[in-house]
């Protein structure tokens, strides 16, 4: 999900498999809240969800039904938490860039750890193009630069969630809420991480 510097809901996408009524009320779920200011998105609740499906349903169907809801709050809470660093990587005006390296210390393949202030970072460069991320797993906090990459996902090593270095976005059970992504520059050799100012 991605929110604006106006705090309207810009893009909104889901990925997973379920039963129909899952899938159906994901589905509509995030159809809806795109174009939504996030308060109003965490005001969604069981009504909303029955609203959008318009069937009346069991209490095993309403499980299903309610699960998607489960996932856009975890990421409503994790986005407003972590909204400084979000919006950071989607409006680079909004970032301070701070020198890290010469790019000469981060070959292809390789990856950096940083620490900028009190946020623990890690860097890739994946084909000769460089990512940064927060080297901390939503999921339990644990450390997640040293996981294996598979392209631009990193799997977490302690439960294997997935994540996107290129968007911080959570791509994979167990975490649902994405991680902070950070604006990389190259200039004269040396690279710059976009930081929230
Ligand atoms: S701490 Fe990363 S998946 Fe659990």
């Amino acid at each position: 999900m991605r929110v604006g510097a106006d705090g309207v809901v810009t893009d909104a996408r889901f990925d997973g498999h379920g039963c129909a009524i899952s899938q159906a009320s994901a589905d509509l779920l995030i159809e809806s809240i795109i174009g939504k200011p996030l308060e109003e998105v965490k005001k969604l609740n069981k009504e909303s969800i029955l609203e959008l499906l318009g069937i009346e349903l069991g209490p095993v169907r309403l499980k299903c039904a309610l699960l998607s809801l489960k996932v856009l709050k975890a990421a409503v809470y994790g986005l407003h938490e972590a909204s400084d660093s979000l919006v950071a990587t989607f409006d680079e005006s909004r970032v301070d860039f701070v020198e890290i390296a010469p790019v000469s210390e981060l070959p292809n393949g390789e990856r950096l750890f940083i620490e900028v202030g009190d946020k623990p970072i890690v860097i890739f460069n994946i084909a000769g193009q460089m990512f940064a991320i927060g080297d901390v797993c939503t999921h339990d906090d644990g450390p997640l630069g040293d996981g294996d990459l598979e392209g631009h996902h990193i799997v977490c090593p302690r439960h294997g969630a997935e994540f996107d270095v290129r968007t911080g976005k959570a791509m994979s059970m167990p975490a649902v809420v994405d991680i902070p992504a950070y604006p990389i520059q190259v200039r004269d050799g040396t690279i710059f991480v976009g930081i929230p100012k």
